[in-house]
């Protein structure tokens, strides 16, 4: 099928990557010339695993432009995949994506084109593309005749760091729309993820456990709150763990073991039940605050929600706190902190904790050292006010140290030999922000080990 997908970020460059791979003729449109050029180059502008592999994989059946003439006629599917960034009072800012159905109405000229809204948007957000397509498309002097469109949405489940295997083999797929064209369309478009007959990219083999993928074919709002219900949950179940942690170390329990032992009833799971520094990222903080402010639209509160958010920023101020428990004073301490990305596996610093976490100690008089595998380079870019050192080297994020804090539990920092560099600290306190080490081996090599929970 042809596909035209509008937007190069995360979301939409791994949809149009991963289509082009399965045999759709994919053009991808980026209003950002140097992001194109980049992308024609084969290079990725975002660090994601395996993505340059998949473009060059890929190749033969995708196209980048700047230019939505080029792209949008003929497509069959026309995705919308701009950025929809929070507005200063927490709702999404929609005008990249008004923008973008503008130029799409522009340019249709196909028998049927589906227009599906990929970016995360509000609920109600479908009806109000369609609303702007129609006026868009009645104005234009040029109306071919014979075409016809309708809006859909498929959000989308991808995590960075693991967007392409996300894509290719996910959970389910979501498509809401209430055209039943449009449906069988996306239902035609996913078949090969659908039922993967697909063969796997050379370097992302298919996991033993895949199955077929479940299809909710649904209307358009249900799919709409589908997305939003989803982060949520996951959110506030991160959250929920977090707050036990904070109980556990009150009366003396393994925050580690509890989760353990409540993941293990199926229907709980064990996963999003790491205690630690909490949650950032695009998604969980932007989408949170966007549902609260959606139900309050229709006068509805979402105590649980607000909860869930609450909970995650007390975990970076209890980060905190643990230090200032440990040192009794800030003021002048070296603090080291390992990872500043929001999770490893990426470079993205949006809500990251160990932006919060620095400049809290920062504003206590610390002065604070930063090591990140990847994401160095993006913050010296964005944060060009935070007055934190940047370490080269590990040796170097320990030395002089009072502290030293894991933030971000990326896999090198897992499997430091640990042993060497204990003795280059001031104090060698250890506060671990992800309780991922192994406390006892920490204390056993000299380290005053402490966790955010317990
Ligand atoms: C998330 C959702 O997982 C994805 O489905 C959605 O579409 C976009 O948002 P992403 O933001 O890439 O993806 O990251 P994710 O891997 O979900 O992690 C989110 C945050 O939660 C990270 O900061 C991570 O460190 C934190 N986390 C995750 C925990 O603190 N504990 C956990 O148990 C799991």
């Amino acid at each position: 099928m042809k596909v035209c997908v509008i937007g190069t970020g995360y979301v939409g460059l791994t949809t149009g990557v991963s289509l082009a791979f399965l045999g759709h003729e994919v053009t991808c449109v980026d209003l950002d010339q140097a992001k194109v050029d980049m992308l024609r180059g084969g290079k990725c502008p975002i660090y994601e695993p395996g993505m340059e592999d998949l473009l060059a994989e890929a190749a033969q059946n995708l196209t980048f432009t700047t230019s939505y003439e080029e792209a949008v006629p003929g497509a069959d599917v026309v995705f919308v995949a701009v950025q929809t960034p929070s507005a200063e009072d927490g709702s999404p800012d929609l005008r990249y994506l008004r923008r973008a159905a503008e130029l799409v109405a522009q340019s249709l000229n196909h028998e049927f084109t589906v227009v599906v809204n990929k970016s995360t948007v509000p609920i109600g957000s479908g009806n109000w593309v369609d609303a702007i397509l129609r006026d868009s498309f009645e104005q234009r002097a040029d109306r071919p005749e014979g075409v016809e469109f309708a809006v859909a949405s498929n959000p989308e489940f991808l995590r960075e760091g693991n967007a392409i295997a996300d894509t290719l083999y996910p959970d389910r797929i979501v498509i809401g729309s209430d055209n039943a064209r449009s449906l069988e369309v996306l239902n035609r478009l996913y078949r090969p993820i659908i039922n993967q007959t697909f063969t796997p990219p050379t370097f992302l083999p298919r996991p033993e456990d895949a199955n077929a993928v479940p299809l909710v074919s649904t209307d358009l709002a249900s799919a709409e709150l589908i997305k939003y219900a989803a982060n949520a949950f996951l959110a506030l179940k991160i959250s929920y763990a977090n707050e036990i942690g904070q109980l556990a170390a009150k009366v003396g329990a393994d925050i580690t073991e509890v989760a353990r032992g409540m993941g293990l009833d199926q229907r709980i799971g064990s996963r999003f039940l790491q205690p630690g520094v909490g949650w950032g990222g695009s998604c969980f903080g932007k989408d949170t605050k966007a549902l609260i402010a959606t139900a309050s639209e229709y006068n509805l509160d979402m105590p649980i929600v607000k909860a869930a958010r609450e909970v995650n920023s007390r975990q970076r101020a209890i980060a905190v706190e643990r230090l200032q428990d440990e040192l009794r004073i800030l003021k002048g301490r070296k603090i080291g902190l390992l990872g500043l990305a929001f999770k490893p596996n990426t470079d993205d610093l949006r809500d990251a904790p160990a932006l919060d976490i620095a400049n809290s100690l920062i504003a206590r008089g610390a002065r604070v050292k930063l090591h990140d595998p990847v994401a160095t380079g993006r913050f010296r870019i964005e944060q060009p006010e935070l007055s934190a050192y940047l370490s080269e080297t590990i040796d170097d994020v320990f030395a002089d140290c009072d502290a030293v804090v894991l933030v971000t539990e990326w896999a090198q920092y897992l499997e430091l030999d640990w042993s060497k560099f204990v003795g280059l600290m001031r104090t060698p306190i250890l506060l671990d922000g992800r309780h991922v080490l192994d406390a006892d081996r920490m204390r056993r090599l000299g380290y005053r080990y402490v966790a955010v929970s317990g």
